[in-house]
């Protein structure tokens, strides 16, 4: 992982030995803190229900970059993982950007090492390249247009329907994208783990158990779970589907932290997680987002460490295929 450290600062700090007192009111302390130095909490909805709760906002990536775009806070502290806080570092590069847990990665963005990218690019001189913004700012700066899930489809429509175009890093939400578009695309095979641990086989089994149920699934999902879904979109298409849609169960493919937004939303509702491969896992979770704790959100703002740090040239190359995007959805009312 690149781009952050400060990890002197942090040994000298003793920050990771710190012990928070039990009697400590940790959300009170979090509030008095955020208050004093101008922080805003941005968290994506596959935090902890806690963490949701104390946020200033709570949000899809695209969303969430554009939080981190318009702040007037002195300080962000991203409770995600860390592409996100490097992109909320690249939009505003005159705050402080902080990261609970700097080990906070992504397996996608890790599916897509810079120097592979770079050769494989070279074979599609006359390709534009769309970057999920799962991605490092290395990659970005690759790129000429970042997108989401929540605007993949439409940017891609976007452009003149001759134009090729070079897809990276998800497989599973380039070739959805690609069978629904119909357009001349070339995707990287890169995947999250998370996604690709949910089962087809158990997922049916649980349809047939709850016939009411519908299957909500993100497009990070395998094909073969994207072809039973009743509905397929981002975090926040989804949990504004449970909104809008009248069924009263859903099974939901994706990180199993929407749920709280979900049940907040629809207090009547039921939500199942889909059901992993792996049934030692037992858990829909995406490790590198829990990663993030109340405890290490605190320390984070006490301590104004872990910091994003980032090289201004890079930051530069990686801003101007953001702020097209920025620009594209603007434009289309996304
Ligand atoms: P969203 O953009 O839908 O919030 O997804 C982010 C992500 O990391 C999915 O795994
Ligand atoms: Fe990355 Fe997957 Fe975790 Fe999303 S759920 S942050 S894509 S590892």
């Amino acid at each position: 992982m690149n781009s952050v450290v400060n990890k002197k600062d942090l040994e000298d700090l003793g920050y990771l030995k710190i012990e928070i007192s039990k009697d400590l009111d940790i959300a009170k302390e979090i509030n008095e803190l955020r208050n004093k130095k101008n922080a805003v909490i941005l968290a994506h909805y596959y935090q902890d229900g806690k963490i949701q709760d104390i946020a200033d906002f709570v949000g899809d990536s695209l969303d969430l970059s554009r939080k981190a775009a318009n702040t007037n806070a002195d300080i962000i502290v991203f409770s995600g993982v860390h592409f996100m806080a490097e992109t909320a570092k690249i939009l505003s590069p005159g705050k402080k950007v902080l990261l609970p847990d700097l080990k906070a990665g992504c397996s996608l963005a890790e599916a897509c090492p810079v120097k592979e990218f770079k050769e494989f690019l070279k074979k599609y001189p006359d390709h534009t390249v769309i970057s999920y913004i799962n991605t490092t700012a290395e990659i970005k700066a690759l790129s000429d247009i970042i997108c989401t899930s929540s605007n993949a489809h439409e940017i891609i429509n976007y452009l003149p329907g001759d134009e090729k175009i070079v897809f990276a890093p998800d497989k599973n939400l380039g070739n959805y994208i690609k069978s629904i578009s119909n357009r001349d695309m070339v995707v990287w095979n890169g995947a999250c783990h998370v996604h690709e641990e949910f089962s087809l086989e158990k997922t049916l089994e649980l349809k047939e158990e709850n016939p009411d149920a519908k299957l909500i699934a993100h497009p990070e999902c395998e094909k073969p779970l994207l072809l039973i879904a009743d509905h397929i979109g981002s975090t926040s298409s989804l949990l504004k589907y449970t909104i809008s849609d009248n069924s009263n169960k859903y099974i939901v493919a994706t990180e199993a932290g929407i749920i709280h937004q979900m049940k907040k939303a629809n207090a009547r509702k039921t939500f199942i997680p889909a059901p992993p491969k792996d049934s030692t896992c037992g858990c829909s979770e995406c490790n590198f987002m829990k990663l993030n704790t109340m405890e290490k959100i605190y320390t984070c703002l006490k301590y104004e460490l872990p910091e994003i740090i980032m090289d201004e040239n890079l930051r530069i190359k990686a801003e101007k295929p953001i702020l097209r995007m920025l620009e594209i959805s603007e434009k289309l009312g996304l």
